[in-house]
């Protein structure tokens, strides 16, 4: 079999990356990219040992294959995600006081609200884009309530953190434009942490500043950086599950009935989207010492791809693996990470979904999708649509 190449930077990737993920599959466990200089695992086995071996598949240079994003310096942007233990263990810790379950619970009416406020409008206008005036509000919204940012800043928010994930056909890094909004997001965070030290709010970062007012909380520049984590982290990643979810369900017509017969179905169809289909396609590595990985000798150094998307799909662990099926067993899915960086937003993200979508079947129960109009993200890891048109 001639061995097959994954380039996950090409634009292919992401129209169907699925044929390709089955073709490395069967060549083999691990793929090796000279010309990119990166080795992948791409079956469930590895990629789930991996995701638990911290010590050896290390966060410290980022999660990122972007060149410029890999670095020590990797943490000022992505903070706790960026960095191994003990110094994650400390930051996570801190965060997580605030960020606890109650605070997420609390935050259902509010999603319930915000959600109605983008849908109601939309109900006799006969169509409009999935993302644009609904998908890529919510989750903004509400990452933005939990932290405590102003309503009218949302919008700009949102434009910079869009840029942050684009990339253009060609250009193997972050482009200038993606760097200047990391820049736009630190200066503004800048100016709304000095803005909420004068006048606390009930928001994550007020709470957060409250600690450090005891002498044990973050410091500022800590703080700033889990800003822009929480940003980046909380936003691209559930509009696209969102716009991802209502895409399969219209791609299969069976499933589609049995969600629109049984509202107590969305979560399942919410999970079996994750699996199938999902936002985050795949989490660099540094390789901490030589290591043997099946036949092949991984150099300490050595940049290693987790493929997400690769082992969701992995026969081994989910039968039928390419076929979208929401009665399935779904909790071997690696989609929200496993061990230590486990995604502390995944139940955040797992409510908005679910409130998001209970509001939607009551109002759109025939959406029909115009995929002729329909456009994907160009992103190295991210996953689904910029522009998902619907006829309601
Ligand atoms: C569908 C939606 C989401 C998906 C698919 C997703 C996926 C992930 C994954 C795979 C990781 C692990 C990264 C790694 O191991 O290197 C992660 C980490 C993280 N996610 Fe999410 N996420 C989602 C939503 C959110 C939301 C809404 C938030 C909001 C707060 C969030 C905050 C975080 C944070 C802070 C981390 C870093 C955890 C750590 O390093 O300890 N995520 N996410």
């Amino acid at each position: 079999m001639q061995s097959p190449n994954y380039d996950p930077y090409a634009y292919e990737i992401h129209e169907d990356p699925y044929p390709v993920y089955r073709d490395l599959r069967e060549a083999g466990p691990v793929y090796r990219n000279a010309d990119l200089d990166f080795w992948a695992l791409t079956r469930h086995q590895d990629v789930l040992a991996a995701f638990k071996n911290w010590n050896l598949y290390s966060n410290r240079e980022g999660v990122s294959i972007d060149p410029s994003s890999r670095t020590s310096a990797a943490e000022v942007g992505m903070s706790f995600l960026a960095m191994d233990p003990p110094r994650h263990s400390r930051v996570r810790r801190l965060v997580s006081r605030e960020f606890t379950p109650r605070r997420v619970a609390a935050l259902e009416d509010r999603i319930r609200t915000l959600t109605k406020s983008y849908l109601d409008p939309l109900v006799s206008s006969g169509g409009f884009d999935v993302i644009a005036d609904f998908a890529g509000l919510l989750p903004m919204a509400v990452i933005s309530e939990l932290l405590g940012v102003p309503e009218a800043d949302r919008a700009v928010l949102r434009t910079w953190a869009d840029l942050l994930v684009h990339r253009e056909e060609g250009v193997r890094d972050v482009p200038s434009e993606g760097k200047q909004a990391f820049v736009n997001i630190r200066s503004y965070f800048t100016d709304l942490v000095a803005d909420l030290r004068a006048h606390p709010n009930e928001g994550l970062l007020s709470a957060l500043l409250e600690m450090e007012r005891d002498g044990n909380g973050l410091e500022e520049g800590e703080l700033l950086s889990v800003c822009n984590l929480m940003i980046t982290a909380g936003n691209e990643t559930t509009t696209k599950l969102l716009a991802n979810a209502l895409y399969w369900l219209s791609e299969n017509p069976s499933q589609r009935e049995v969600v629109h017969n049984d509202s107590s179905q969305i979560e399942a169809w919410i999970e079996e989207t994750l699996r199938y289909d999902n936002s985050t396609q795949m989490l660099a590595r540094l390789m901490t010492e030589e290591t043997r990985i099946h036949d092949h000798v991984i150099p300490a150094g050595g940049l290693v791809l987790l493929l997400v998307g690769s082992a969701n799909r992995d026969e081994a662990v989910f039968p039928n693996a390419d076929q979208y099926q929401i009665s399935r067993d779904t909790s071997q899915m690696l989609s929200f990470g496993k061990g230590m960086h486990f995604c502390l937003g995944a139940s955040l993200a797992r409510l908005e979904a679910r409130v998001a979508f209970e509001e939607w079947w009551k109002r759109f129960p025939n959406y029909e999708l115009e995929m002729e109009l329909a456009e994907r993200v160009h992103s190295v890891n991210v996953r689904g649509f910029s522009r998902l048109p619907v006829r309601v």
